[in-house]
C-alpha cells in the first residue's frame, strides 16, 4: 500500500497502549529497564510516522496509576527516562509544531518530573499540526473518580444543577477534555486488555492488538494496524444499510 493509499482514512485520535518492554527485555536476559529504553526509539518511530501520516491526535499510555506499585527502582528509570525524553526530543516537538499534553494525576508524580512536564507543555501549547498526548500517572477509574468529584462540588456550591448534568458536562470536567473520542486503539505485546486506559474516550474505539512487543513496534507496524482500521466499518449502533444511505 503506498502512503497516499494509507493517508485516505486515518483515524483523527490514535492511542496506543505500548506494552511488553519488560518481556523484550527477560527474552533477551537483559534488565527490564533496558526495554524501557528501547521504547523509547519505538516510541520515536512511531511519533515520527504519526507526524509524516498526519494524524491529529496521538495518545499513549506512558505509566499507569497501577504501575506505581512496580519495584521503586524501576519506577525511577521510568521517570528519569522520561525527563530525559522530554528533553532530548524537545527541539523536534517544536519543529514539527506538536503541542504536548499530559492526562493523570500529575501532583504524584515527582517534582522533577512536574517541572519538566510543566516547561515541555507551556513551550509547546499553541503548537498546532499534532497534539501529542502522554497518559502519565492516568487510571481511567480514577479520571472518572475525579471528574465526580469536581462536579459534585459544583452541584454543592449550586454552579450546576444535577439536571443540567449530561455527557458534554462529563466530558468537561475529564482530564481528557479537549480530545476527541479515541478512533483505534492499538495494545502491543499480544495482551488484549484495556488495563484502565481512557474508558470514558474509548467507548466507540476500534481495538487493534499486535504481537510485536513495544521496543520492536515499528511504523511498518503502524501502517499494518491503520490499514485494518480502513477496513473496519463503524457502525455506531446503525445498521450497515442506513451508513450507505
Ligand atoms: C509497558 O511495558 C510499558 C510501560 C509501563 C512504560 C512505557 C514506557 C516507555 C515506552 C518508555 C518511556 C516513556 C516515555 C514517555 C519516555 P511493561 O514493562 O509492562 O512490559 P511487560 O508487560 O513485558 O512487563
Amino acid at each position: 500500500m503506498i502512503m497516499s493509499d494509507l493517508k485516505n482514512d486515518l483515524p483523527k485520535h490514535l492511542a496506543i497502549i505500548m506494552d511488553g518492554n519488560g518481556r523484550w527485555a527477560e527474552n533477551k536476559g537483559k534488565n527490564r529497564v533496558k526495554g524501557h529504553a528501547h521504547g523509547v526509539r519505538a516510541l520515536q518511530e512511531v511519533v515520527e510516522e504519526a507526524v509524516q501520516l498526519k494524524i491529529e491526535y496521538l495518545t499513549l499510555y506512558a505509566f499507569s496509576t497501577e504501575n506505581w506499585n512496580r519495584p521503586q527502582e524501576e519506577i525511577g528509570v521510568l521517570m528519569k527516562l522520561l525527563v530525559n525524553t522530554l528533553r532530548s526530543e524537545f527541539e523536534k516537538l517544536l519543529e514539527n509544531r506538536i503541542k504536548l499534553k499530559v492526562v493523570g494525576n500529575m501532583d504524584q508524580l515527582p517534582n522533577f518530573v512536574q517541572e519538566e512536564l510543566r516547561y515541555v507543555v507551556s513551550q509547546t501549547q499553541n503548537n498546532n499540526e499534532m497534539t501529542l498526548t502522554l497518559a502519565l500517572s492516568y487510571g481511567g477509574r480514577e479520571e472518572l473518580t475525579n471528574t465526580l468529584k469536581k462536579i459534585a462540588e459544583k452541584v454543592k456550591n449550586n454552579i450546576i444543577s444535577p439536571e443540567d448534568i449530561d455527557e458534554s458536562v462529563i466530558n468537561e470536567h475529564l482530564y481528557t477534555r479537549g480530545l476527541p473520542e479515541v478512533d483505534l486503539l492499538i495494545r502491543t505485546s499480544g495482551e488484549k486488555r484495556i488495563s484502565n486506559f481512557m474508558l470514558w474516550k474509548i467507548a466507540y474505539a476500534e481495538l487493534y492488538f499486535s504481537e510485536v512487543l513495544w521496543p520492536d513496534f515499528g511504523k511498518e507496524d503502524l501502517h499494518k494496524a491503520l490499514i485494518c482500521y480502513q477496513k473496519r466499518e463503524r457502525r455506531f449502533g446503525k445498521t450497515s444499510k442506513q451508513l450507505i444511505g
